[in-house]
């Protein structure tokens, strides 16, 4: 493949660097600035467009806001079908319950690998469209070894971010027999599924998951070389959070009900808090403490969740917003949360922040600030996207 070609992106209003360092405030903004990408690297970033490197494309920002492409550290996108019919349920009063997963363990077995393949790729379309470049794909919705190494081996054709989530809900082949199914998980399916994977992933709740069973897992894959994240306080308080800190993952994700002690040992600890706002959106639940978790002094991130039962949104705009209205964070520590945030939680610094050697991932909005990700809820605001220094909208 051909390096893609180098680009000068100039008169930039506000270029977002998410890098605290780099300019002003928690972003790190530098206003009337340039930006080139050459070999799909940052490679210049300065306020005169016109003393940067020579470059064979050059895009006028015309005064408007450039960020680091969204990066989306959690996100359930190898199924088939959808759970429209449980989401209008759900409106009307019944509550999400982890047993909803199994309907779509049901659709995505009787799927082919082509109408597997064909929604992912149309799911990380969608997110390209609406600025994300960079997208952590869970499998979970096979949960047999056949199944979940098809799962993912598929994600990992589109993400180098694949999280093995055998561990999602005991299917009913295994009904009243969680313990034998943790043995299948921890055996052959760990072990088809470990070559595809980078992570391992268990949703610890009620209806799943219980301490144990989460720890065996966790360490099973830890020695099977995947690192941990873990689903934890989605529904209630439980062990999650606390295990997650103890064996060293990259984030524990939901933490809508967090203890004292969770929030401590989060804050103490290298543990990323990612929250899923689009999920208490479509399952009315109360929103995450974000403010609790900051004043700690915890890491937080952003993510969509995207996945057919407890959250169908794709947009990391929206959960930007409603990180803002309802989760009382500043529009600037939601748009950290969603970039550099989500890079912390998946241990990349390549991506998340827009500086001089970073990867070329950056988001072109029509409109003048960060501000305007949450001030304008709902609306395209995405003008271009550039993902390794290749445009792709
Ligand atoms: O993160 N909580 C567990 N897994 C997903 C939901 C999956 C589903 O309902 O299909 C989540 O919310
Ligand atoms: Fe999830």
């Amino acid at each position: 493949m051909n390096p893609p070609a180098s680009t000068l992106v100039h008169d930039i209003g506000e270029l977002v660097t998410a890098d605290p360092g780099a300019g002003g405030g928690p972003l790190g903004v530098l206003r009337d600035a340039a930006v080139a990408f050459d070999g799909g690297r940052v490679v210049w970033i300065g306020a005169d467009g016109s003393r940067a490197p020579a470059c064979d494309t050059a895009v006028d920002a015309a005064g408007r806001c450039l960020l680091p492409g969204f990066v989306d550290s959690h996100a359930h996108l190898v199924f088939a079908g959808d759970r429209a019919e449980e989401f209008t349920a759900r409106m009307t009063g019944r509550p999400y319950a982890a047993g909803g997963i199994r309907t779509t363990v049901a659709a995505t077995r009787a799927a082919t690998d082509e109408e597997l393949r064909a929604n992912l790729r149309r799911l990380l379309a969608e997110m390209t469209r609406q600025g994300t470049t960079t997208v952590e794909c869970k499998s979970g919705y096979g949960l047999t070894p056949a199944q979940e190494e098809r799962a993912v081996r598929i994600a990992a054709e589109e993400t180098d971010e694949v999280t093995f989530l055998g561990a999602h809900v005991v299917p009913p082949e295994y009904d009243g027999d969680a313990a034998g199914y943790v043995r299948a998980v921890t055996g052959d399916m760990l072990a088809a599924c470990a070559p595809h994977a980078r992570w391992i992933d268990v949703f610890c709740e009620r209806g799943a998951f219980d301490g144990e069973q989460t720890r065996a897992v966790l360490e099973a894959g830890a020695a099977a070389g995947l690192t941990p994240r873990v689903h934890a306080g989605q529904l209630g308080e439980g062990p999650g959070v606390r295990l997650a800190v103890e064996l060293g993952a990259a984030s524990a994700d939901h933490c809508t009900f967090l203890s004292d002690a969770d929030v401590a040992a989060l804050a103490s600890s290298e543990t990323v808090a990612t929250l899923l706002p689009a999920v208490e959106f479509s399952t009315r639940q109360p929103y995450p403490d974000a403010r609790r978790l900051l004043d700690a002094g915890a890491a937080v991130a952003l993510a969509t969740d995207c996945n057919p039962g407890s959250g169908y949104s794709s947009s990391m705009a929206f959960c930007v917003a409603l990180a803002v209205r309802e989760m009382r964070m500043t529009p600037a520590e939601a748009v950290l949360a969603a970039t550099a945030g989500g890079a912390r939680a998946l241990r990349r610094a390549d991506v998340g922040r827009l500086s001089v050697g970073a990867r070329a991932d950056a988001h072109l909005i029509d409109a003048p600030s960060h501000v305007h990700l949450a001030y304008r809820p709902g609306v395209p605001l995405t003008a271009a996207v550039w993902k390794a220094g290749v445009r792709r909208v």
